[in-house]
């Protein structure tokens, strides 16, 4: 039986890489390459949406790709490359963006928030287009699965409506990605502001733990965490969205059920609570860093990993793009 396709990516759009991005997406990742075909790569044309120095977007890169590595990641067992070293990336995003609707294409809440935020003179076409171009990611490799955060749910809904418009007016070229969205990890919240997610892109990163920060820094972080006024364990996250969220993280690290934690803090104040994800969240954290400071330790190691990930990853998106090409009547 042939194995599934998954495919995922993720930008490198900081120096570290936080906890959500961690649990709720490149865990599974790791945990999708045993018995997947899977393929994963860091987003660096994405990247390109938001400004940055040459210098900078660099370092960023390998820095993302040494920290996918560090949290287990294996290019033995999977396909792990850069996005800009698979020209069809590119060319496919082509196609998607002249099958998107203008009108679908800005309703994507994405676009929407933070073109709100720069304003239309500010806000690059890149951003618009985005959608487009992570569509092409997936429908290249004809995945099954996208393992991503609860907050890229839409972009999978809209690869969805593209591969199934092309379909319907070419023929079938693309398979139909399903989002594997898991309950709990997919929407880990900022300590500091817990009902917004934990982002890359916040301001403020006191309530962002970062896998690249010293473990002591992520403990004072998680042990400042806002609560609320009262005492009680309890996962509500309406009336105690702090409490919650530290419940969740305890809860995607340690493996045990949200009622087994709350049964084993019954009668035990916050401090005693926070004190004790500290310490989940900062032993899981630790060897992951430690790792990742490895890897870039051998620059040149890191940068073989990448060139023998595209080739691999060219030869599916070539025919994928062939296919795509041949179908719509350009001549091959
Ligand atoms: P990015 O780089 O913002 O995030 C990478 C992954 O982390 C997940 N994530 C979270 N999960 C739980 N809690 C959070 N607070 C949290 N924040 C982020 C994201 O959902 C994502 O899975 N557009 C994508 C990158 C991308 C991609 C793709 C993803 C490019 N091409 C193809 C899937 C398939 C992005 O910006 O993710």
């Amino acid at each position: 039986m042939t194995r599934k396709r998954v495919l995922s990516g993720i930008q490198p759009t900081s120096e570290s890489f936080h906890l959500g991005n961690c649990l709720g997406a490149v865990r599974h990742w790791v945990e999708f390459q045993d018995d997947h075909d899977a393929f994963y790569c860091i987003a660096d044309l994405h990247a390109l949406t938001v400004e940055t120095d040459p210098a900078i977007l660099y370092k960023r890169t390998l820095r993302s790709a040494a920290q996918v590595l560090a949290i287990g990641v294996d290019p033995s067992k999977c396909t792990f490359f850069l996005q800009s070293q698979v020209a069809q990336h590119n060319q496919l995003a082509w196609v998607m963006e002249c099958l998107a609707g203008f009108g679908e294409a800005s309703r994507m809440t994405q676009f929407k928030d933070k073109s709100s935020k720069s304003g239309t003179e500010r806000t690059v076409v890149g951003l618009f287009t985005y959608p487009m171009l992570q569509a092409a990611d997936i429908l290249l490799y004809q995945a099954d699965r996208v393992p991503i955060g609860e907050d890229q749910r839409q972009h999978i809904e809209l690869t969805r409506d593209l591969a199934g418009r092309f379909n319907s007016r070419f023929g079938k070229t693309f398979q139909l990605p399903e989002p594997y969205i898991l309950k709990g990890d997919a929407k880990i919240n900022d300590l500091q502001n817990p009902s917004a997610k934990m982002s890359k892109s916040t301001s403020s990163t006191q309530g962002v733990i970062e896998i690249m920060d010293a473990p002591e820094v992520n403990a004072k972080k998680i042990k400042s965490a806002v609560t609320d006024t009262g005492r009680e364990v309890r996962f509500d996250e309406k009336e105690k969205p702090g409490i919650s969220n530290l419940l969740t993280i305890h809860s995607a690290i340690s493996g045990l059920s949200i009622s087994e934690i709350e049964q084993e803090f019954e009668g035990k104040g916050y401090g005693d609570f926070k004190t004790a994800v500290a310490e989940v969240a900062v032993e899981f954290l630790r060897p992951i860093r430690q790792r990742a400071l490895d890897l870039l330790d051998d620059e040149p190691g890191l940068l073989t990993i990448l060139h023998d990930g595209a080739p691999k990853a060219r030869v599916v998106a070539e025919k994928t793009l062939d296919d795509t090409y041949r179908n719509m009547g350009l001549v091959r």
